[in-house]
């Protein structure tokens, strides 16, 4: 089933949801209108997000509303209504499909997600020093901890954009695919996240950002309790039974 946004056009395949930013003219810039539109719609169990056109995943925040924007009211933007935020916490997998340009705000949408997978033909950087600013979509927090701070620091004080190879060398992608296999790849990986239990994915993805939000004994604790809740899901009977009876399990979400 496919619905249209004034942004956004929203592709349900079974339970993964293929959300593509649609401003191709724009090179896909972020501007209120898709961060709103982005930030309502995320309700899938695997949710890929992409950007329209073979040019640009997001080209980064659209710069002309940058133009006469006043300091509380670009705060507000990056606050009140993150689409970053909304997408760091949505309790489900977030891929992105990143086809090309993957720059500033993009990047950080990128960062935001659980998993990046990247055309040969995308690029990367945090040009925003370019414009007299910095990173304020996470960049100079997600971009460190992926990568360490010697290449953020590099990135963001040069504003350099990188190849997609090197995106992969230095962690900032999981995979590299050639352009014509990016989005079989990726729906691909996202099917098969998709038959895992919902529950167990949610929980999983807690875990796994408390990582880098938490001291290790904290997360150890964390992670133990994470773990428990499992067993008190149907989720976790019905794995547990379909390994011993040599079947393929069927989650409910339960
Ligand atoms: N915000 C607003 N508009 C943008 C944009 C952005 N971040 N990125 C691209 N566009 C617009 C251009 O202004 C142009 O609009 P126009 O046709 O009305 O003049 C259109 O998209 C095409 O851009 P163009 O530069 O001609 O395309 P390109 O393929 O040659 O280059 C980029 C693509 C992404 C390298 C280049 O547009 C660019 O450097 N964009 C800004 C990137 C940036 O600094 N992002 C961080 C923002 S904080």
């Amino acid at each position: 089933m496919s619905q249209s946004y004034e942004t956004l056009l929203l592709d349900r395949r079974e339970r993964v949801a293929l959300i593509t930013i649609n401003r191709p003219d724009k090179r896909n810039a972020l501007n209120i209108k898709t961060r709103e539109e982005g930030a309502a719609l995320l309700e899938e169990v695997v949710v890929v997000i992409t950007g329209a056109g073979d040019r640009a995943f997001i080209a980064g925040a659209d710069i002309a509303e940058f133009a006469g924007r006043t300091a509380i009211s670009q705060r507000d933007v990056m606050t009140a209504r993150s689409l970053f935020t909304a997408f760091d916490t949505f309790p489900k997998p977030v891929i992105a499909m990143i086809n090309g340009y993957c720059l500033g705000g993009g990047c950080e949408l990128a960062l935001a997600c659980d998993i990046r997978v990247a055309s040969e033909n995308a690029s990367f950087g945090q040009p925003e020093i370019n414009l007299g600013i910095i990173p304020g979509g996470g960049g100079t927090q997600r971009l460190t901890r992926l990568v360490g701070e010697g290449k953020a620091m590099e990135l963001i004080l040069t504003g350099d954009i990188i190849d997609a190879k090197t995106a992969f060398a230095i962690g900032l992608v999981n995979h590299v695919f050639p352009a014509d296999q990016l989005e079989a790849k990726t729906m691909e990986m996202a099917k098969r996240i998709a038959d895992k239990g919902p529950i167990a994915l949610k929980l999983a993805k807690e875990a796994v950002k408390i990582a880098s939000r938490s001291l290790l004994d904290e997360g150890l604790r964390r992670e133990v309790d994470l773990f428990a809740l499992c067993f008190s899901t149907e989720d976790k009977d019905e794995g547990v039974k379909a390994f011993l009876e040599k079947r393929k399990p069927t989650f409910k979400g339960r």
